[in-house]
C-alpha cells in the first residue's frame, strides 16, 4: 500500500507548481470569436439574450475584428444577417450579398486575420430552415447546389476558411469540388461534423433571426442521445475533404470531443453555443456564480477534452484574462 508514501497533494501547495505539472494550457490562439454581421452603418445592435456580443454594420466589424486580433486571437467567424430572404436563401450566394462584402472589407483592412464564413442558409431561407424545402421536407441534394455556390461566392471574395453548418450529407465533398474546380484548392474546410439538434442554439436564433418557421431541425441535426453516429458523421466528413473537424455544442458533449479526439488525427474544434454563454452569462448577472472563473473552468475542460479550436463568445474575455496572467 502505497500510502502515505504517495501524497498527490504534495504537487499541488504551491502555486509555481501548480502550474508546472498542468497537463492543458488554453491560449488566445486556441480560440476562434463568432460576430454577426448586418446591413447598415454606424450598427453596433446589443443582442438582448447574449449581454455583450452585437451585430455589427461592416464598417464597424471591421475595427472590431482588428480589435479581436490584438488581443492575440487568430480568428473570426462570420454570420450573415441579410435584409432579403426568400425560399430558396437565394442572398446566400449573391456576390455582393453581406457576407461577400463583409469578408472583403475585413481582408482589406485586416488581412491577417484568420477569415471564417459559416456556410448555411438558414439565415437566408424566409421559412429559417438550413435546406430548400418542398411539401414539410427538408430536401438533401437540392440544398448542396446553394451550399456550393454560397461557398464559392465566399472564396471569391477572399475568405481563408469556411465552415459548412447545416448538416446535410455530402456537403464537404459538394464544397470542396466546387472550391477545387473553381481553383481554390488551398481554402481549407472546417466541417461541423457531428452538430446536434441542440435546444442551446436559441440566442442565436434570437441574434439571427433564423428560427425555423415551422417544424425543427431534427431531421438534419444530430439526435443528443448518439454517440457512434457522431463517429460515422465525423469519418464521412474526413473522406469527403474535411480539413478540420467541429463538435457542437461543447459542455454537454465533451465525451464526443474526448471520442473523437482518439479517432482521428485531424484538429478537432468545438462551439461553446450561445445558450453556454448565455447560461454563464445570466447566472453571473443574479450573482450565482463568478464569471471569470467559470468561463476559464469551460473553456478549460473544452481543451481538456480534446479540442484544439474552440469557437466561443467569450474569446475576447478569456484572451484579455490569458493576457494579463502570461
Ligand atoms: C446555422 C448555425 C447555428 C449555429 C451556428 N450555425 C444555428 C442553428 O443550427 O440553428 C448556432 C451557434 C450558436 O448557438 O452559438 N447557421
Amino acid at each position: 500500500m502505497a500510502f502515505p508514501r504517495q501524497r498527490l497533494r504534495r504537487l499541488r501547495q504551491h502555486g509555481a507548481l501548480r502550474e508546472m505539472v498542468r497537463e492543458t494550457r488554453l491560449s488566445p490562439k486556441n480560440l476562434v470569436f463568432p460576430l454577426f454581421v448586418v446591413e447598415g452603418e454606424g450598427q453596433r445592435q446589443p443582442i438582448p439574450s447574449m449581454p455583450g456580443q452585437f451585430r455589427w454594420s461592416i464598417d464597424l466589424l471591421v475595427e472590431e475584428v482588428a480589435e479581436v486580433r490584438a488581443l492575440g486571437i487568430p480568428a473570426v467567424i462570420l454570420f450573415g444577417i441579410p435584409d432579403r430572404k426568400d425560399e430558396r436563401g437565394s442572398s446566400a450566394y449573391d456576390p455582393n450579398g453581406i457576407i461577400q462584402r463583409a469578408v472583403r472589407a475585413v481582408k482589406d483592412q485586416v488581412p491577417e486575420v484568420m477569415l471564417i464564413t459559416d456556410v448555411c442558409i438558414d439565415e437566408y431561407t424566409s421559412h429559417g430552415h438550413c435546406g430548400i424545402v418542398r411539401e414539410g421536407h427538408i430536401l438533401n441534394d437540392e440544398t448542396l447546389e446553394c451550399l456550393r455556390r454560397m461557398a464559392r461566392t465566399h472564396a471569391e471574395a477572399g475568405v481563408d476558411m469556411v465552415a459548412p453548418s447545416d448538416m446535410m450529407d455530402g456537403r464537404v465533398g459538394a464544397i470542396r469540388d466546387e472550391l477545387d474546380q473553381a481553383g481554390f484548392h488551398e481554402i481549407p474546410i472546417m466541417a461541423y461534423s457531428a452538430k446536434y439538434a441542440s435546444s442551446l442554439y436559441a440566442p442565436f436564433r434570437e441574434a439571427a433571426y433564423s428560427s425555423p418557421a415551422f417544424g425543427d431541425r431534427r431531421s438534419y441535426q444530430m439526435d443528443p442521445a448518439n454517440a457512434r453516429e457522431a463517429l460515422q458523421e465525423v469519418a464521412l466528413d474526413v473522406e469527403e475533404g474535411a480539413d478540420i473537424v467541429m463538435v457542437k455544442p461543447a459542455l454537454p458533449y465533451l465525451d464526443i470531443i474526448r471520442r473523437v479526439r482518439d479517432e482521428v488525427a485531424l484538429p478537432l474544434a468545438a462551439y461553446q453555443v450561445s445558450g453556454e454563454y448565455s447560461l454563464i452569462k445570466a447566472a453571473a448577472e443574479r450573482g450565482w456564480i463568478q464569471e471569470e472563473a467559470v468561463m476559464l473552468e469551460t473553456l478549460t475542460a473544452i481543451k481538456r477534452a480534446g479540442a484544439d479550436l474552440i469557437l466561443t463568445y467569450f474569446a475576447k474575455d478569456a484572451a484579455r484574462l490569458l493576457g494579463e496572467r502570461g
